[in-house]
């Protein structure tokens, strides 16, 4: 493609993403397609002999479309935002453009000392101590592995990554909430815990970590010879939003000397606001830490934020050194390969720089805040309503609901009821809510953090939940 052609489709397809951007709230939210309809219509060969960009324009906008849920769409209220905001994408297009792979300070100083800049930004909006240092993963599933694979480092003195766990005489236990999200149980199975040893600790009424069975659990472990190696608190779980009780769990930790780390993923934004920062009340405590920026910050997908104390326990753990990676600044530099998974990196620190700077903090906290407050009003809404109830308290900007059945109180007819419900309210196209089952019962998911969601989007949700639910009931 030569630069006028680049030139004539990249100002085209600006044009399309703004026409986008500005009617996607008239798609339907949910991809409404059926499995295998779109690639039924993919082409079963790759073409012999390139074709016109028109044409691929064309199939992308009449094929592809159509198979795309809209996470962008103001009625998208399902599993937790991944919003993206205008600066945000401008700022991919360049990342994509300059298409410099980032993985030594030498392969773009401009990409090490802006994720190091950006990441002290964050750590100062969510008031962290400065003894944290950063690093941007490329998902908190990645950011909680690396946090694993570094406590089970320290706890075996570096020997599992020398030696392999095979030579590792004793069990190393992991101890998580029953609430906490997958990626924690995925990494302590990769990292080669193995699922027997980690603790799925009950939460209490508040859906928290219990301390007092955590304390029984590593006592009993430790009475065993087991060795405790790290605990994985949660800051806003994926399921109802709990928050565990940091400063205690923290204790906990120093007691027994374990590794703690905290996945903040999606509530870790909210700390932006100092009205909301109590509830990580002793995170400076923690080992590492988690944020997803690409969750509820304006930046798009992917870009997770992870701080920890100890750099240099991260790299030992990851660091390796082959002769081609070997560059002649070694000094007071960063090469972020020795503190993430993969080798190579994207400039994922530019999306962020771009968001912060044209938002500002006051605007990103401006956003949150409404996203809390419409939560708080759909919060009312539920508890005037005769019909419908709450399983569990709001965090936030989520909520947990369900459709109270009038002909019997089985729970059973209750869970196909909201079932029906939440397929109805999908398959409709309108809004996109995630199915949820807390403490045994099915429960309709909604979350609120999309980009460009306003009050009106919120009251029509709520209107179509309740016009379908009278449909059903
Ligand atoms: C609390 C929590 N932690 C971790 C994750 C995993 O995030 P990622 O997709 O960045 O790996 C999620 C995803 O929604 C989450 O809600």
């Amino acid at each position: 493609m030569d630069i006028d052609e680049f030139r004539k489709h990249g100002h085209q397809l600006i044009d399309w993403m703004a026409d986008y951007m500005d009617t996607v709230e008239k798609l339907p939210v949910r991809s409404q397609v059926k499995p295998g309809e779109i690639s039924n219509r993919l082409k079963e060969k790759p073409p012999t002999n390139g074709e016109p960009m028109e044409n691929i324009i064309d199939e992308f906008k009449t094929t592809i479309l159509p198979g795309i849920t809209h996470w962008q769409h103001p009625r998208f209220f399902a599993y937790f935002p991944a919003n993206s905001s205008p600066p945000s994408v401008l700022a991919e297009m360049l990342t994509a453009t300059l298409g410099a792979q980032c993985m030594l300070w030498q392969t773009s100083p401009a990409a090490t000392e802006m994720e190091t800049r950006m990441m002290q930004w964050l750590a100062s909006m969510i008031d962290l101590p400065k003894k944290f240092s950063g690093v941007i993963q490329d998902s908190a599933s990645s950011a909680t592995l690396c946090a694993l694979l570094t406590a089970r480092e320290k706890a075996t003195s570096w020997k599992t990554n020398e030696l392999g766990f095979m030579t590792i005489a004793k069990k190393l236990i992991v101890y998580t909430s029953e609430e906490a999200h997958s990626s924690t149980e995925k990494g302590a199975k990769i990292a080669g815990f193995g699922r027997d040893n980690i603790r799925f600790i009950p939460t209490d009424n508040k859906f928290s970590m219990c301390t007092n069975t955590l304390r029984k659990e590593i006592q009993s472990d430790l009475d065993k010879g087991f060795v405790p190696t790290c605990v994985v608190a949660s800051i806003g779980t994926t399921g109802v939003g709990a928050v565990d009780p940091i400063k205690k769990i923290a204790t906990l930790c120093k007691e027994f000397d374990i590794f703690l780390h905290i996945d903040a993923a999606w509530a870790g934004a909210a700390m932006i606001l100092p009205e909301h920062r109590s509830m990580a009340d002793g995170i400076e405590l923690a080992d590492s830490i988690v944020i997803n920026p690409h969750k509820w910050l304006l930046t798009n997908f992917d870009c997770s934020a992870h701080f920890v104390k100890d750099p240099t326990a991260l790299t030992s753990t990851l660091s390796i050194l082959p002769e081609y990676l070997k560059s002649k600044e070694s000094e007071d530099i960063i090469d972020y390969r020795d503190w993430s998974i993969p080798l190579g990196r994207r400039f994922r620190a530019l999306k962020l720089w771009f968001v912060i700077r044209y938002y500002g903090v006051g605007g990103l906290q401006k956003m949150i805040r409404k996203h809390i407050e419409f939560a708080s009003q759909v919060e009312e809404w539920i508890n005037d309503s005769k019909n419908f109830e709450l399983v569990a308290p709001r965090s936030l900007s989520l909520l947990n609901f369900r459709l109270l059945s009038k002909q019997s109180g089985k729970v059973l007819d209750i869970d196909k009821l909201n079932l029906k419900l939440l397929n109805d309210l999908n398959d409709s196209g309108t809004t996109y809510f995630t199915q949820n089952r807390v403490r045994g019962h099915f429960a309709i998911r909604w979350s609120i953090g999309q980009t460009n969601t306003e009050l009106r989007h919120v009251k029509d949700a709520w209107a179509q939940i309740q016009q379908t639910a009278s449909s059903i009931a």
